[in-house]
């Protein structure tokens, strides 16, 4: 077969990995490729979607960046999954939107609210996105064998972080009614957290006979503050990135 479009890598670089970490970030795959393997090798860096290949226990794993948002997220699961990944384990960061949900802390979300466009294009519209139950046991139980607080609970994917995460601080200030008070309204509803990708990776696997779940750093707490930055940011990713890793190096059982 050859190299898929995006992501420019091969079968043979990915060395039989059928689990896939996949961050948004590209800068995070290196860090966390490396907290798995110290000699962790690069073998991809095409537009948002670096790769590299790590050994975890006995096997390999790929680690591969989404960029931001549903679309490339799919394009990236859809085409590892066309070189082998069954599993795709989402690292993130997150904004909590419930009280008592600090920065440092995970949310491991067992379903996502799909107010974004990409799930759509898998599944219909009254089939909820849901992640993999079993990988979100095993999520959790590495989190708590870390001593690292997490929370369960479905997440709200937005397609975009300002207005549709209710960003008032904006250059225009400007909010659809739609987004007006939405924030209130889906911690009313048990929603934990805002994050751009799960619905969609969730909803990719669903379809595609596939698992996936994911781990999301709390960067912030949008009770105290909309803006991301500084020691939450740094610990928030460093929580997901070490359950992640913890769970695939066998920490956590
Ligand atoms: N990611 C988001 O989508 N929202 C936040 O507030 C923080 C990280």
């Amino acid at each position: 077969m050859s190299q898929p479009y995006h992501l420019k890598i091969d079968r043979s670089d990915l060395g039989g990995a059928d689990i896939a970490l996949i961050p948004g970030d590209p800068g995070r795959v290196p860090r966390l490729a490396r907290r798995l393997d110290p000699d962790a090798v690069e073998i991809g860096n095409n537009r948002e979607f670096r790769s590299f290949r790590a050994r975890a226990g006995d096997c390999n794993v790929v680690v591969c960046s989404t960029g931001i948002g549903g679309p490339s997220a799919v394009i990236a699961c859809e085409e590892l999954a066309q070189l082998g990944v069954r599993t795709f384990l989402r690292v993130g960061t997150t904004g909590a939107i419930v009280r008592g949900i600090s920065p440092g802390s995970v949310v491991i979300p067992t379903a996502a609210v799909r107010r974004e466009g990409t799930s759509g294009h898998f599944l219909p519209a009254d089939v909820p996105a849901v992640a993999d139950a079993q990988l979100v046991h095993k999520l959790y139980a590495t989190a708590m064998a870390k001593s690292i607080p997490a929370f369960l609970g479905p997440c709200c994917t937005s397609d975009t972080f300002y207005p549709g995460q209710e960003r008032r601080d904006t250059y225009s200030g400007r909010l659809l009614p739609r987004f007006d008070g939405a924030t209130d309204l889906l911690e009313a509803c048990g929603i934990l957290n805002y994050e751009m990708e799960c619905a969609p990776v969730f909803a990719f696997a669903m379809q595609a006979g596939l698992r996936a779940a994911a781990v999301l750093g709390v960067v912030i707490n949008r009770h105290e503050t909309e803006h991301v930055g500084g020691s939450g940011h740094k610990a928030g990713e460093q929580a997901a990135i070490e359950v992640a890793c913890s769970m695939l190096s066998g920490g956590g059982e």
